[in-house]
């Protein structure tokens, strides 16, 4: 079994990305997938969102993304049946400038996480350029961009492409964009269709059909340390993360075409 990895990213704070990590993996364990997620952000809400206790020093992704701890070792299992979770811990707030000075700062993480037994693994990355993040896009097959519906939403898109072109010339070749996620959207705020439209006439079918909506039970989830599908299945929040799992699935099936 060669793991699927996708990387979730946006260089833009507060968009969704730990959002959708911590509730697309949920949605894709419950299909039936045997899934792990890495939390490479040393805020670490995706390892609280789980509900579990961050990780110490080199117990945990900071460990793996140095290559200093043996990867088993620092998976956890979560109570989410079949899905698996690589905690954050401070630490790795120290990381950036640490793989700064090693020769093979681009490629920590991809050996580390070769040859392990999972059919996902979803990354959730921490907002910004550094070399964590480069570490992300390495070691991904796949990427989901979250793009929050806000007027300035476009912004930064550009930057964040010519990053992915230039992961592409260089370290990985085979790269793909699954897709743009719209988050947060709010039906009673017009500037949100207008960014969806506007979004979608840009990108067009790179953006996933799935709209995240805003909805306060995926932020109610995640304060009791709970993927909002655990918290409310009946929510729209839970509903839109299980059609985004399905959709998700649909396109690999065309990516395989
Ligand atoms: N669809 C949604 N409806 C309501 N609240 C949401 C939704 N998606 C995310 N939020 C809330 O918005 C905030 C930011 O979301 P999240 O933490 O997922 O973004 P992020 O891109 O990971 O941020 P950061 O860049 O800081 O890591 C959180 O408080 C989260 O609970
Ligand atoms: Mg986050």
């Amino acid at each position: 079994m060669i793991p699927i990895t996708v990387a979730i990213i946006n260089q833009k704070g507060g968009v969704g990305k730990t959002t959708t990590t911590v509730n697309l993996a949920t949605a894709m364990a419950a299909i039936g997938k045997k899934v792990l997620v890495i939390d490479l952000d040393p805020q670490g809400n995706a390892t609280t969102g789980f509900g579990m206790a961050k990780g110490n020093g080199l117990d945990s992704s900071y460990g793996i993304l140095l290559g200093l701890s043996d990867t088993a070792s620092v998976i956890r299992k979560t109570y989410v049946n079949g899905l698996f979770l690589i905690p954050s811990t401070i630490d790795l707030s120290a990381a950036e400038v640490e793989l700064f000075s090693l020769p093979d700062r681009d490629s920590k993480l991809k050996k580390s996480i070769a040859n392990l037994e999972f059919e996902y693994i979803f990354i959730d990355c921490p907002p910004g350029f550094g070399f964590i993040n480069i570490n992300a896009l390495n070691a991904s097959k796949k990427i989901i961009i979250p793009l929050q519906c806000e007027f300035y939403a476009l912004e930064g898109l550009a930057q964040l492409f010519n990053t992915i072109q230039g992961v592409r010339n260089t370290i990985n070749k085979s790269l793909i964009v699954a897709g743009i996620l719209l988050t947060m959207y709010d039906r009673r705020n017009s500037l949100s269709a207008i960014v969806a439209n506007d979004v979608r006439s840009h990108f067009k079918n790179l953006v996933f059909k799935t709209i995240i909506p805003r909805n306060v039970k995926i932020s109610e989830a995640s304060s009791h340390g709970k993927p909002v599908i655990l918290h409310d299945i009946k929510s729209q929040g839970a509903i839109s993360y299980i059609e985004l799992a399905r959709e998700f699935l649909n396109r690999e099936l065309q990516h395989e075409q």
